[in-house]
């Protein structure tokens, strides 16, 4: 990082803090408080969910070089890198339990143009708000985590389950804050997905449930209504449908 920058932000940082120390005339012993709380909750193992909790989904609202295209959204902590591509976009197992869905949708750039041979970088809760790899082993290894491409057209089609809303982990230093500030740890029921294409911008974002009960109260601050789409009942099947659209890589030139 620039040290220019290091300085500049770091100084407006300082500035921003003695500005809240003044308005809610905080004390000594409050400040003490303050530093001891951040590092009990980095000792529990913490650090990344404390800040991200709070801080991440800011930094992704303001990146300046987001310009236009699908909203971004924090990537979270629960992925894992070079997952298999997925045969037919079947990426829940047979016997996964939760209700099914079929996913589709259509790759576009910001001139309405379909773009075909974007990977499609799908990962998610299953039906009880688990993801694979962090769960102690109760689900299988890379487990509602794949890969598919979108054709010449733009189409993508992803067969999984619908994911559950979560909480995020709420028994440590983090949880606790939570609550004393009044917010609880659930976050709405979403699928991520990162779009890659050599030709554009990548991607990273979350796509909700049109009615989720948290999408306005996410416990992380991240949840946008406009990435949050409606179920669709056809027969027996239960469809969500949404389009990706990416940005060019000079937009911000
Ligand atoms: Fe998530």
């Amino acid at each position: 990082m620039d040290k220019n920058r290091v300085a500049s932000i770091t100084s407006d940082l300082i500035d921003a803090v003695r500005d809240v120390c003044i308005k809610h005339a905080v004390t000594h012993t409050e400040y003490r408080a303050a530093i001891d709380f951040v590092s009990r909750a980095i000792d529990a193992g913490e650090r990344s969910l404390l800040f991200d909790a709070f801080l991440e989904a800011n930094v992704v609202a303001s990146d300046p070089t987001k310009i236009t295209g699908t909203t971004s959204q924090v990537l979270g902590p629960f992925y894992l890198p070079d997952m298999p591509f997925l045969k037919d976009g079947v990426m829940a197992r047979e016997n996964e339990l939760g209700e099914r869905l079929r996913v589709s949708g259509k790759v576009l750039n910001c001139r309405s143009e379909p773009v075909g041979g974007v990977e499609l970088d799908f990962w998610q809760a299953d039906a009880s708000g688990r993801y694979s790899h962090f769960d102690g082993g109760a689900t299988p290894d890379k487990n509602l985590r794949g890969r598919i491409a979108s054709d010449e057209t733009g189409d993508f089609f992803l067969e999984t389950v619908k994911p559950a809303q979560y909480t995020i982990p709420d028994q440590g230093p983090t949880g606790l804050l939570l609550r004393e500030m009044g917010r609880h740890s659930w976050r709405p029921a979403h699928l991520h997905v990162i779009a890659r294409h050599s030709d554009y911008s990548t991607l990273t974002t979350q796509i909700y449930f049109e009615g989720d009960e948290y999408l306005e109260s996410d416990a992380v601050r991240a949840a946008s209504t406009d990435l949050a789409f409606p179920l669709i009942y056809d027969g027996d099947q239960t469809i969500l449908s949404f389009n990706l659209v990416l940005q060019d890589i000079d937009s911000t030139n």
